[in-house]
């Protein structure tokens, strides 16, 4: 694996930023896009721009089979049994609301409890939260201790209490903490509710396999696995599917409409209403053969490597806490300063070219459980260099001695 190659492909991070050379260490927000992806959603553009599923020319029928060729692209990265499983959304916020209104409208004994994790993104827990609410329900947390690592006995013990969905992230957003997410599906099965699964931090870092992990849905966004912004996925399991009822209504989810009565498309177009983002949808596939084109055990050991630097280079500074010690962790390295706001800090380190993110991540309750008011979060991607570490390391200790 040869990071210069393959910063070649960004042509994004070749630029000064306030003078300096641009680190760009927010990955965990969004990463940024190689070329291939690029020309793969301009060339579309360029020759194949057309609404799908629609029309009997040419290019309809082009840009209809290159979109379902993507999804099949999707579906074969996740080891999903079949592409209809796949539905194209926004991204995981998208797909975490559809399935929050889809399967409270199925059911309404299926949204009164819900278990979710106390380290999740607000886009896994405020939908299910206004579910539960809306029925008068109860949402249930699962707990971590200080190192930000699961508390599994805690969780089983509210899986008991019957919740019907446990929905959980993989990797968290704030922490780095990888969930040991096929034992806690196991757990939940056992104790017969639904599974939802937050990718929107480890697919561009680890392989994924729904079925191996057998999860019943499994979501997560383009925009952070090097793909266009505005597509992203949902899995679920075709028997699921089948029962749920659509999420939004119009164009191209119906199968006949009358003013008296509408049936529904198959699956996956019931939950398609609308003129999809077929070119970003393109880029989704292309970004997904870029990952694949590298050995990923390699990206893995590289950017695992990028961590352990940071955090020893880090943990030299005074008054460095580090917010989220799993042992199992992947991308990302969140911390405070004792008596800097992190805020300031993040500000100071920009001017030296850092690009990090400060504050809560859209994650306040985990800040709240920290008794903090946010973390500066240092996120890693497979272009990333050590040399960028030491940047990082020396930005955050020129910015720290001159905020004490
Ligand atoms: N969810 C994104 C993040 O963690 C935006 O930064």
């Amino acid at each position: 694996m040869d990071v210069n190659e393959i910063r070649k492909q960004f042509p994004v991070l070749d630029q000064l930023v306030y003078g300096k050379p641009l680190v760009y260490l927010d990955n965990a927000a969004t990463t940024q896009k190689p070329l291939c992806v690029i020309e793969r959603e301009r060339d579309y553009y360029l020759h194949e721009n057309c609404n799908i599923h629609r029309g009997v020319h040419y290019l309809s029928q082009m840009a209809t089979e290159a979109y379902e060729h993507a999804r099949q692209t999707v579906a074969r990265f996740i080891n999903a049994p079949e592409a209809h499983e796949i539905v194209f959304t926004r991204g995981t916020t998208e797909s975490l609301n559809l399935l929050a209104t889809s399967l409270s409208t199925l059911n309404s004994q299926l949204s009164t409890k819900v278990l979710v994790t106390a380290m999740e993104h607000h886009s896994n827990l405020v939908p299910w939260q206004q579910m539960v609410q809306r029925q008068g329900g109860e949402l249930l947390v699962a707990p971590m201790d200080d190192n930000g690592v699961l508390d599994l006995h805690a969780y089983e013990a509210q899986l008991k209490q019957g919740p019907q969905i446990v929905a959980m992230t993989h990797v968290s957003n704030t922490l780095g903490t990888v969930n040991p997410i096929k034992e806690m599906i196991r757990l939940a099965h056992q104790h017969g509710a639904l599974v939802v699964v937050d990718g929107a931090q480890s697919m561009a870092h680890l392989p994924i396999d729904v079925q191996d992990l057998d999860c019943d849905f499994f979501v997560f966004s383009g925009h952070k696995m090097y793909a266009p912004m505005g597509i992203g996925g949902l899995y679920g399991k075709t028997e699921l599917l089948e029962k749920m009822p659509p999420y939004q209504f119009g164009g191209e989810m119906v199968d006949t409409v009358s003013f008296e009565k509408t049936t529904f498309n198959k699956l996956p177009f019931k939950f398609e209403a609308g003129t999809p983002n077929v070119g970003a949808a393109l880029g989704l596939e292309t970004a997904i053969q870029f990952i694949e084109s590298f050995d990923r055990q390699e990206v893995t050991k590289h950017e695992d490597a990028l961590v352990a630097a940071t955090i020893e280079g880090l943990s030299k500074i005074e008054g460095m806490r580090f917010i989220g010690e799993a042992p199992e962790r992947s991308g990302l390295v969140s911390f405070i300063i004792d008596g800097i706001h992190p805020y300031d800090l993040g500000t100071i380190i920009d001017k030296m070219g850092v690009a990090v993110r400060t504050g809560h991540h859209c994650a306040e309750p985990v800040m709240t459980r920290f008794g903090i008011p946010g973390t500066v979060r240092a996120s890693f991607a497979m272009y990333n260099t050590l040399e960028e570490v030491d940047v990082l390391v020396k930005a955050v200790n020129r910015a720290a001695t001159m905020l004490r």
